[in-house]
């Protein structure tokens, strides 16, 4: 089958690998109709996730129709049209039976290696290093699905692939930033990072409650889309971040401030910003959480900081003094995205999001190496980008009559 294959930093190749094939009584294979770039396939792109092989197959946005079902899976059937979370989960250890689904037990071959680096391991995730458990990812015609009879869920047929795909990870992880925030309603939430899950952060803050949400990015149509939901916006190369938000709250800060960004944050006008680059490019650092950073600094006192922008290591100069002083919350996880489905699933079923704005870019899986390029870099109003397996032409700007025909 054709696949999206790492080989190196910046380099991502279409080509051919073996199929899979079934290996456990519970898998099921599927066969992709669509799968999507993420902003964590970046940071492997970037080359600074640990424990990539050359040839690893990536991707952890993926939906498609089952084709094969081992033997001890009694939930799928051949035919069926799922969506599969990022996160793969037994549904039986003790964190699976909490509703923890990314922290299973069992479903990270790599543990050991894991709790080397992180004092104890998450759970596997699809085309997410050696680390996460090596598995092939979904960016490609074929996906095994191990658990598969806890993970995947099914779609009901009048909703469109471009609908329900983002229930694999961005959705959810916008909506878990969002309820990180426990909003009772009337608050102002900060969120920074107008990519595809700052998009789905900001959309849920407002639908569990938020009065204000105001939305910190750099990219033009990234703010748009933002402003277009509702969100007040601060361009980060324009303007003080901070003072901003102080100004705009009064002096108090932002009741919440949800971190969309992760590791990868650009520097604006701060010397710490811009030292974090150097060290990350002088092996001296292992990420760049400047934006970390200023969500601890504007949030008010009592207040929530809500990670959901992934950090790999050792996180410097991060001002834990304000935040004891000042009594904030911390909340953060990889998303236990099993956890959100069926009640998202019901949000889109009853039109109070629509996933499909997000999306700017539909093609052929074999444009893949392309597009990650052009996503990284912002280029041609890239926002989203959906691939489809088998698809022949590329339509980069129906997504959305797609969604809706
Ligand atoms: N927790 C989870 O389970 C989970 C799941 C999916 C994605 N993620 C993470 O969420 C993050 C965002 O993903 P995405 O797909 O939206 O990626 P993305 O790269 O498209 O979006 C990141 C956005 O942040 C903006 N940005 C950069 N520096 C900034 C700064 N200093 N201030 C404000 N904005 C800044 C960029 O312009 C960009 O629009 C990534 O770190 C990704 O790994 C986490
Ligand atoms: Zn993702
Ligand atoms: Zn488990």
């Amino acid at each position: 089958m054709k696949a999206l294959a790492w080989h190196g930093k910046g380099d991502i190749r279409c080509e051919e690998v073996p199929d899979p094939a079934i290996e456990h009584p519970r898998d099921a294979i599927i066969k992709v109709t669509a799968c999507a770039i993420c902003g964590s396939d970046l940071h492997i792109y970037g080359g600074i996730i640990p424990e990539m092989r050359s040839g690893d197959v990536i991707g952890h946005e993926t939906m498609g129709e089952v084709v094969e079902v081992g033997p001890g899976n009694q939930k799928l059937k051949v035919g069926d049209r799922v969506v599969v979370p990022f996160t793969i989960s037994c549904g039986e250890c003790f964190f699976c039976r909490n509703g923890f689904f990314s922290a299973c037990e069992q479903s990270n071959p790599d543990r050991e290696k894991a709790a080397k680096l992180w004092g104890n391991a998450p759970g596997g995730l699809f085309g997410y290093s050696h680390l996460l458990g090596g598995y092939a990812g979904g960016q490609a015609e074929y996906l095994r699905v191990p658990y598969a009879d806890v993970g995947p869920i099914k779609v009901p047929n009048h909703l469109s692939d471009e609908q329900v795909l983002f229930l694999s990870d961005i959705f959810p992880t916008g909506y878990m930033g969002a309820e990180f925030c426990d909003l009772k309603g009337g608050e102002t939430v900060a969120v920074w990072g107008c990519g595809p899950v700052g998009q789905f952060a900001i959309r849920s803050a407002f639908l569990l409650g938020a009065e204000r949400v105001i939305a910190i990015d750099t990219v033009p149509e990234r703010l748009q889309l933002a402003r277009d939901a509702g969100a007040e916006t601060i361009d980060f190369l324009e303007e003080d971040v901070y003072d901003v938000i102080m100004d705009k709250t009064k002096g108090r800060g932002a009741d919440a401030c949800i971190d969309a960004v992760g590791t990868e944050a650009e520097p604006s006008s701060s010397l710490m910003a811009r030292w974090d680059r150097i060290k990350v490019a002088a092996f001296m650092g292992t990420d760049r959480p400047h934006v970390l950073r200023q969500a601890i600094h504007c949030c008010r006192n009592f207040g929530t900081v809500s990670v959901i922008g992934v950090y790999g290591g050792f996180l410097d100069k991060i001002p834990f003094g304000s935040a004891i002083n000042r009594g904030l919350t911390f909340r953060m996880a990889q998303t236990p995205v099993q956890r959100y489905l069926l009640k998202l699933l019901q949000l889109i079923d009853d039109g109070k999001i629509d996933p499909t704005v997000v999306i700017t870019h539909v093609a052929p899986l074999e444009a893949g190496p392309k597009l990650y390029e052009t996503f990284r870099d912002k280029a041609d109003g890239c926002i989203k980008v959906v691939l489809k397996p088998g698809m022949t032409e590329t339509l980069p700007d129906t997504a959305k009559e797609r969604a809706h025909a």
